[in-house]
């Protein structure tokens, strides 16, 4: 099991590193990712969140109940938004804090599996909004950051509570 990285650590305002050789370190990465995401139990993780400056992200809607619903992308990209959709998101990194955001309802995500072939995933509404969520991850972006200045700044005092009862 990998450790989360809170809001306030370095890593997660950093743009990842793309993927060149998905190698057995990589591999290794998106296994103990997956673990990780189950066990805190979340539905998306991105490299970053524990500690690596890379762009892997795993989703999993089903937080493991259907194998077939996990996906682990190296590298992915946003290639299509379409549409608009708000609703409540979370995050493992900003804890205690959920708030509405807007998100397109629509997307195609392009990335490589963990086999180095070309994946295209067509996705809407929370799935979507977890793939934007999560490559938002890797380019030093918090969900936080896509609210009106007003409630973001209401959500950081909040947050700061919540982390300095830890
Ligand atoms: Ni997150």
């Amino acid at each position: 099991m990998l450790e989360i990285k809170k809001y306030g650590e370095k890593v997660l305002r950093e743009r990842a590193q793309e993927i060149k050789d998905i190698n057995g370190e990589v591999v290794e990465l998106a296994r103990a990712m997956v673990e990780t995401m189950y066990d805190a139990p979340g539905i998306g993780l991105a490299a970053p969140q524990v500690g690596y400056s890379l762009r892997l992200i795993t989703v999993d809607l089903t937080v493991g109940e259907d194998p077939s619903k996990l996906f682990i992308l190296v590298n992915p990209v946003i290639q299509e938004k379409e549409g608009q959709d708000l609703d409540e998101e979370a995050c493992l990194s900003v804890p205690g804090i959920s708030e509405m955001v807007e998100r397109p309802f629509r997307v195609l995500v392009k990335g490589y599996d963990l086999e180095g072939k070309e994946r295209e995933i067509e996705a809407e509404g929370l799935l979507a909004r977890v793939f934007c969520h999560e490559v938002d991850h890797l380019d030093g972006v918090l969900f936080i950051d896509r609210l009106t200045p007003l409630k973001r700044r209401l959500a950081l005092k909040k947050l700061r509570k919540q982390l300095s009862r830890v």
